[in-house]
């Protein structure tokens, strides 16, 4: 019953740099597959005549309903459903991870109630979230709605919605951002990512047409600041144009992806990670510590971080999402070259770039990446140039959701370095550890 379609050039460990020819190929992964294919995206209605009644009233446009974002907790799939346009019914919704079904419907989350467009207390665009270690999710709610149409509606002002997964209540705790770092209208936020450090810090790019930047945002007292540096996060006129499955579209989309680093001690002992972004229309890929970050006044000065961004040198092509691993691998899609990338982040970035798969009929715009608790990286393919040009054919498969097994997890999991001097370091075994073992072997003797 369940067709799996298995993707066939792919895992070509080719290098992505292709004057780097020499080099030894690195070990093949698992070939990613298909788990899931829509030509439209479905929803489990509470009745069939809401369905209908959805339907009759322009509230479900089928073919205006796009997936994007993709988490994972438990035993779901989360996928966003940002409302670009008009008919879209729920913004955020689950899909069962163990597949039963080819095409599953999406059941909003965390209820239809939820979802309801026009009530601020409910989820109105949601672009991306992020699941920490902690069990909460974090949901980028643009409180904007209709995009892409003519008339983009601000309808709720742009925040962050926090839900605990773990209490099972699902119950959401709203933050809007302040006016001066999130205009409600043109904020775009679109990605997250979580640094479960001193309070929990969320690191967020704001794609905005006119002011672009990273919000930064410290959970233990709610404050949030933006980090703005033009040079490195604004579109450049020559990335700005795609060719993908023969559409050509002009798309100057500033800061989008972006991804965080391990743990590391710096020179003077102290612990940092290193925070990766890319415009999306942009061949450069940006690095920044998140100490620098994390310094609240640095987001008062304008440029202020700019000494602090490395250029990392270029991707083959342009890159909406990507995912850090808890290794410190990065995964990223390549939009005009159809093709799933990785790049060990120990290695330079010039030499280190690696093609995992390339397929022009089953890559086409590569979106976001998530990984789930047993070693798999999932990924949403969802020709999103089809949905900008209003040209989405429902008769042909649009959105995917691809797997392959990598053995390790998202980068919120990475290990936790301890400072040096503080008891339980590693690096400096206190006697209160040298006494435990010995009871321990006193006990096993
Ligand atoms: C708005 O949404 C919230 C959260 O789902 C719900 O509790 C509330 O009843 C809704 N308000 C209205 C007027 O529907
Ligand atoms: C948003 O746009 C509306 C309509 O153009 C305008 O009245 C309003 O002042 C704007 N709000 C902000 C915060 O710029
Ligand atoms: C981060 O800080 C370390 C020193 O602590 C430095 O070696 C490194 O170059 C910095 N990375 C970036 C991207 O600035
Ligand atoms: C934070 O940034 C400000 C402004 O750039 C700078 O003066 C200050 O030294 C920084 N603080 C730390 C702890 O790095
Ligand atoms: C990758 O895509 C870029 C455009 O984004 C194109 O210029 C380049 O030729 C492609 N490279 C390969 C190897 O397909
Ligand atoms: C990344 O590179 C480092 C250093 O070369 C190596 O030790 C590590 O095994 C590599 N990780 C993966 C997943 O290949
Ligand atoms: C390819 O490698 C060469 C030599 O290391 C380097 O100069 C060039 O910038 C690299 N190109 C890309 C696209 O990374
Ligand atoms: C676009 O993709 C579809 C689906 O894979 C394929 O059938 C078609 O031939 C492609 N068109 C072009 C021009 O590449």
């Amino acid at each position: 019953m369940l067709s799996l379609l298995f993707l066939a050039a792919i895992a070509a460990a080719a290098a992505q740099n292709d004057t780097q020819t020499s080099r030894p190929p690195s070990p093949r992964r698992e070939q990613f597959r298909v788990i899931y294919e829509w030509n439209v995206i479905d929803f489990e209605w509470p009745s069939p005549g809401d369905r209908e009644a959805y339907l009759s009233t322009n509230r479900y446009i089928p073919q205006n309903v796009l997936i994007s974002g993709i988490n994972f907790y438990g035993e779901n799939l989360f996928l966003t459903v940002p409302r670009m346009m008009d008919g879209v019914p729920a913004t955020l919704a689950t899909i069962p991870v163990q597949q039963i079904d080819t095409a599953p419907k999406l059941k909003p989350f965390p209820s239809w109630e939820d979802n309801v467009l026009g009530n601020c207390s409910a989820l109105q665009f949601v672009q991306n979230i992020e699941i920490d270690k902690n069990g909460v999710m974090w949901i980028l709610d643009n409180g904007r709605v209709g995009t892409l149409t003519q008339k983009p509606d601000p309808k709720c002002p742009p925040s962050l919605v926090l839900i605990d997964l773990k209490s099972g209540k699902n119950e959401m705790e709203r933050i809007p951002f302040p006016p001066e770092i999130s205009n409600m209208n043109t904020t775009y936020l679109n990605d997250i990512v979580v640094d479960n450090r001193d309070g929990d810090y969320a690191y967020i790019t704001d794609n905005s047409a006119v002011d672009p930047g990273i919000i930064v945002f410290r959970r233990s007292d709610k404050k949030s600041w933006k980090v703005r540096d033009t040079k490195s996060m604004s579109s450049v006129p020559e990335a700005s144009a795609f060719r993908i499955n023969g559409t050509s579209i002009n798309l100057p989309v500033n800061i989008d992806g972006i991804a965080l680093g391990p743990q590391f001690f710096t020179a003077d002992d102290k612990i940092d990670r290193t925070v990766y972004y890319c415009p999306l229309s942009s061949y450069h890929l940006y690095a920044v510590n998140a100490s620098v970050l994390r310094n609240d006044s640095i987001g008062s000065t304008d440029g202020a971080i700019r000494p602090y961004v490395v250029d990392l040198g270029t991707k083959a092509s342009q890159t909406d999402g990507m995912k850090m691993d808890s290794t410190g691998v990065l995964f990223y899609g390549l939009i005009g070259n159809s093709t799933i990338a990785e790049w060990n982040t120990t290695v330079d970035f010039h030499v280190g770039q690696r093609t995992i798969a390339r397929d022009p009929n089953y890559i086409q715009w590569v979106d976001r990446f998530t990984f789930d608790d047993r070693g798999n990286v999932y990924v949403v393919v969802n020709r999103l140039y089809n949905f900008v040009k209003n040209q989405v054919s429902t008769s042909e498969v649009n959105y995917r959701i691809l797997k392959s097994h990598t053995g390790t997890k998202s980068y919120v999991y990475a290990e936790d370095l301890k400072p040096a001097g503080v008891p339980g370091a590693a690096a400096a075994p206190t006697l209160g550890a040298s006494l435990l073992l010995l009871a321990l072997a006193h006990l096993l003797a």
